[in-house]
């Protein structure tokens, strides 16, 4: 039986050209690791997948705000218990903070227990004065500049897999077992924060969210094992598309087709050509589907990829994930907002205000906690003078006292950044960074309710 040319299917992708696909030598290793995956138990449930839509779908509409934050490469080496325990911990604390500054849910995804294959610019990259293949990420090859290290490995596919199943596996016991439990002050781990300046006022800000739920818990409002019972989802860059697509399961009672590796997945910017092969899959999957846009796409291209990608308009599928850079948003965002307002499309909006604020310094790239700052006021800033809505934000972060990124309370300099980086890939928040930048992003949110209540829209907070 011959199948339309739209017809889709898991596998229809293939019909496309895809970008930023391994070359794997051994085309029976593949498809051996491939029908091992396709045999494997789904790692999400589909009433979850539908769940998050939902909560997307509510945010887009003001009532919830979206925090996500991971990593930017993923290692399988980060599969270990106090690392997958710190990232969660600093995810908690800022999610707690937020939701006392937004005074909405906070939706928690962790872009984690997946999110191990890179898209990369070049095919080669020089290491050491040597040209080697380029690291694509864990599931493809490895980083060692050894011998044969960076051969794209097909059985990577499957511990792939098995880590983020390891990973994913040990957070729902965590928050099961009450690590979301945050009203005992000394579960805060605050101490590197408390050298900051502004210290006061984020202790302030701290008290009051303890005293609020001590209030909650007298009241018999909420009962203290509640506290600790929190939603979490997961989300990857969907990226190596004979994986995503031994992992798309279809639901029979729902009958739709659900991608069962993680609840949310992200389209690069690279890999969301209109006629390529990813968005050929994305746009059969039920899963919300994170799209990251950068300073080089116009309105009419966003609506023609939101349009391809949600042809039904469902509320909660399409997050557009802006990732302009400092500066560019009050230019570049209105363009895109008001092609997606005129054209009548669902998207719940998203900030990272990672991608678009990296630099070169002394041969590693950084990112300043001022830039990446500066870039969600003006984003949050110009959703409000359009009449859309800023629903979340996207840090590349970690729970580990990295020096990667510089600025914040902690001081971060230029000259500190060989200290302790660890990143393969992107400079990520480290935890006191992180957690200033929810101090901040609650005064920027409760900055504006004050002023609108008010009638003003005007400043926030400075970066
Ligand atoms: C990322 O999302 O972490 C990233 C590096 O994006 P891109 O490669 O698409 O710029
Ligand atoms: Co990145």
């Amino acid at each position: 039986m011959s199948r339309g040319v739209d017809e889709w299917s898991p596998g229809s992708w293939r019909r496309r050209p895809a970008l930023q696909q391994p070359e794997y030598a051994d085309p029976r290793a593949l498809a051996e690791a491939l029908k091992e995956l396709r045999g494997d138990p789904p790692l999400v449930f589909s009433g979850e997948i539908e769940r998050l839509k939902e909560r997307i779908a509510q945010a887009g509409m003001g009532k919830g705000f979206i925090l996500q934050g991971g990593y930017c490469a993923e290692r399988f080496a980060d599969c270990r218990a106090e690392v997958i325990a710190n990232q969660l911990r600093v995810l908690l604390q800022m999610s707690v903070i937020l939701t006392h500054g937004a005074r909405q849910p906070v939706i928690r995804i962790g872009r984690i227990a997946g999110q191990y294959a890179k898209p990369r610019s070049s095919p080669v990259e020089e290491v050491k004065g040597k040209e080697l293949p380029s690291y694509r990420g864990d599931s493809v090859n490895a980083i060692s500049a050894e011998e044969g290290a960076r051969r794209p490995d097909p059985r990577r596919l499957v511990q792939a897999y098995e880590r983020a199943a390891l990973t994913l596996n040990y957070i729902r016991a965590m928050i099961d077992g009450g690590f979301a439990d945050l009203h005992d002050p000394y579960k805060w781990n605050l101490r590197a924060i408390e050298r900051s300046r502004e210290w006061p006022e984020y202790r302030e800000t701290v008290e009051q969210i303890l005293d609020a739920i001590h209030f909650m818990e007298s009241f018999g409002g909420v009962q203290p094992e509640r506290l600790g019972r929190v939603e979490f989802y997961i989300s990857h860059e969907g990226l190596l598309l004979p994986y995503e697509e031994a992992l798309t399961r279809r639901d029979p009672e729902l009958r739709r087709y659900y991608n069962v590796g993680a609840h949310m997945l992200w389209i690069g910017n690279r890999t969301r050509g209109l006629d390529g092969a990813h968005v050929e899959y994305f746009r059969g999957i039920g899963n919300p589907i994170g799209v990251k846009v950068d300073a080089g796409c116009g309105g009419e291209e966003l609506v023609a990829l939101v349009r391809r990608l949600n042809p039904g308009n469902e509320a909660g599928r399409v997050c557009v994930i802006t990732r302009l850079g400092r500066g560019r948003a009050t230019d570049v965002l209105p363009g895109l907002v008001r092609a997606v307002q005129r054209a009548g499309l669902l998207v719940t909006w998203c900030c990272d205000p990672m991608h678009g604020n990296t630099r070169v310094v002394g041969g590693r790239k950084t990112r300043a906690f001022g830039d990446i700052l500066a870039e969600v006021r003006e984003t949050f800033l110009t959703h409000v003078r359009l009449g859309s809505r800023l629903a979340g934000v996207h840090f590349e972060l970690t729970g580990e006292d990295v020096t990667e990124c510089t600025g914040g309370a902690v001081g971060v300099t230029r000259a500190d950044l060989s200290r302790n980086y660890q990143s393969y890939c992107d400079p990520r928040l480290n935890s006191a960074q992180s957690l200033e930048m929810a101090f901040l992003l609650t005064k920027l949110l409760r900055e504006h309710t004050a002023r609108g209540q008010k009638g003003r829209v005007g400043e926030g907070v400075s970066g």
